[in-house]
């Protein structure tokens, strides 16, 4: 996969895309990562690419023409480029929408700053608004990394353990189980012991199997009932 960022802070980049799993990707291969400076496509000598919003309000509003000539220095390989545009006010990302994302071989990721993007962006050059969630950010650079990473480790061959996507949390609409290790018994610095639940240390594999399960129905209850009622 190509992915190219759009944003006025490329030095951003490829900051967490840089290192564990997805930087050893990005060292093999497996998708490049292409910044463009959106001063480079500014206005005016200072590299504006801003101006106020129409009809008043606070915030700057990125530019149409502007985002247009940074689109236009790109050589794209294919017709299908899924553009992004990465704000609040957009359509939550989920897994389904990673793994919808990662089939694809070419993707613009648009930063925002200020309040936004004009709407022409959206409409006329082909952005779909995407959020990271129900908390507002200063800039898109984090969420686009956010994004990235995870549409990433969905490409067969960047993972080590494949079996891994199958359990883990959001396959089924349910909150992973939880997990143990050694130590069997901890003693924390106040002299409390904590075991670790007993049917993890049986050996038997049904039983855990059943445990595992009715912990994650447990959990996603307690902590995210709008995904249980979404059904298992
Ligand atoms: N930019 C600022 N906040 C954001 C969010 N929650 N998701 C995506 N982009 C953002």
């Amino acid at each position: 996969m190509r992915v190219i960022i759009l944003t006025p802070y490329p030095e951003m980049f490829p900051g967490a895309l840089g290192h564990s799993i997805i930087g050893n990707a990005l060292d093999n291969k497996k998708f490049s990562l292409e910044t463009i400076n959106l001063h480079d496509f500014g206005i005016d000598k200072r590299g504006s690419i801003d101006d106020q919003p129409f009809g008043g309000g606070p915030g700057m509003v990125i530019r149409p023409d502007v985002v247009e000539n940074a689109l236009n220095s790109v050589l794209f390989n294919s017709k299908s480029i899924r553009k992004i545009f990465l704000t609040p006010s957009g359509q939550k990302l989920t897994q389904n929408i990673l793994q919808e994302l990662s089939q694809h071989t070419e993707m613009v990721i648009l930063c925002g700053r200020f309040e936004g993007v004009d709407q022409r962006v959206i409409e006329t050059l082909g952005f779909q608004e995407i959020s990271i969630g129900d908390y507002v950010l200063s800039g898109g650079e984090i969420a686009a990394q956010v994004l990235v990473e995870g549409c990433i480790r969905l490409i067969p061959g960047v993972l080590g353990q494949p079996q891994s996507l199958l359990e883990e949390t959001f396959s089924n609409n349910l909150l992973e189980y939880p997990h143990y290790t050694r130590p069997q018994v901890w003693e924390d610095n106040q002299g409390n012991k904590h075991e670790v639940p007993e049917v993890l240390t049986s050996g038997h594999h049904e039983k855990i199997e059943r445990w595992r399960k009715d912990k994650s129905i447990e959990k996603t209850k307690t902590l995210r009932p709008d995904l249980f009622k979404k059904g298992i």
